[in-house]
């Protein structure tokens, strides 16, 4: 079971640059062919927020025409460019989105690796949140399937990355709180973030977690607790999570045209 993870697509409208520099649609595009070459395909593709910019129907509509070539069963979430209900809106396609309820969040349980989606959105803010509501919620879908190997998707993360002016943006209430949480659930394999547009690794409460490369712009490495704010262009990325059952091994792949393959000579 291969579940691909794209995040931070930043979509901005037809004509349109994000940041007045960053063409997010040719980014996802690359992306999306890249994903199609993998042999074996992806059983799975979860977005994990920031799909777009700005959070506007033409930007989501956008969106399912550049994801139309993938094949595969497609999963998001929203980050804070998102809004909710216009998000859900645009994928009333997409029938495992909640159609009442405050939040997109949602457990899929179609694959060998069972997938618990969080939405950690607070309207009109940067940084995250699980309040009672959705704490009540993710207690609730894991102690339904102690036994189920489950992989953890959501947007904000619940830890500090050391990146300062990111870090002020993260999962800021319920970070606590949600950790014990995972500390009682051993069925979690992985926890997998987006919003911090770079590749990182550590641990949270005994699991591994991850966040994943932007497919548009990346966060500049800066660990100066007053580093500025600022983006670059480092190659975008895109993640594989290959539950091999036993655990779950995370891939980082660069999207880009690159030199080579070549046979080692010896
Ligand atoms: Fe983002
Ligand atoms: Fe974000």
């Amino acid at each position: 079971m291969v579940v691909a993870q794209i995040t931070d697509l930043h979509l901005t409208a037809e004509g349109s640059l994000a940041e007045g520099r960053i063409d997010t649609a040719a980014g996802l595009s690359h992306c999306v062919a890249q994903i199609n070459r993998l042999d074996p395909r992806p059983g799975a593709l979860m977005l994990t927020g920031d799909l777009a910019n700005l959070g506007r129907a033409e930007e989501y509509q956008r969106l399912q025409r550049l994801l139309a070539p993938l094949a595969m069963p497609i999963f998001v979430i929203p980050g804070n460019h998102d809004d909710r209900s216009i998000l859900r809106t645009a994928f009333d396609n997409h029938g495992y989105l909640p159609r009442q309820g405050s939040f997109l969040h949602y457990a899929v349980n179609d694959f060998p690796l069972r997938l618990i989606a969080l939405d950690t959105v607070v309207p009109n803010q940067g940084y995250g949140a699980l309040c009672a509501e959705r704490l009540d919620w993710i207690e609730s879908r894991l102690s339904e399937a102690r036994a189920q190997p489950t992989l953890i998707f959501m947007h904000h993360p619940p830890f500090a990355t050391g990146i300062a002016h990111m870090d002020a943006l993260r999962l800021i209430e319920g970070a606590d709180a949600f950790g014990a949480i995972v500390a009682r659930h051993a069925q979690i394999k992985l926890i997998a973030c987006g919003h911090v547009h770079r590749t990182i690794v550590t641990e949270f409460h005994g699991k591994p977690i991850v966040v994943c490369p932007s497919t548009a712009h990346q966060i500049v490495l800066n660990l100066q607790p007053d580093g500025p704010a600022e983006f670059d262009f480092e190659p975008p990325g895109f993640m594989l999570h290959v539950w091999d059952g036993a655990r779950v091994v995370t891939h980082t792949i660069s999207v880009g045209e690159f030199d080579g393959p070549y046979a080692f000579e010896d």
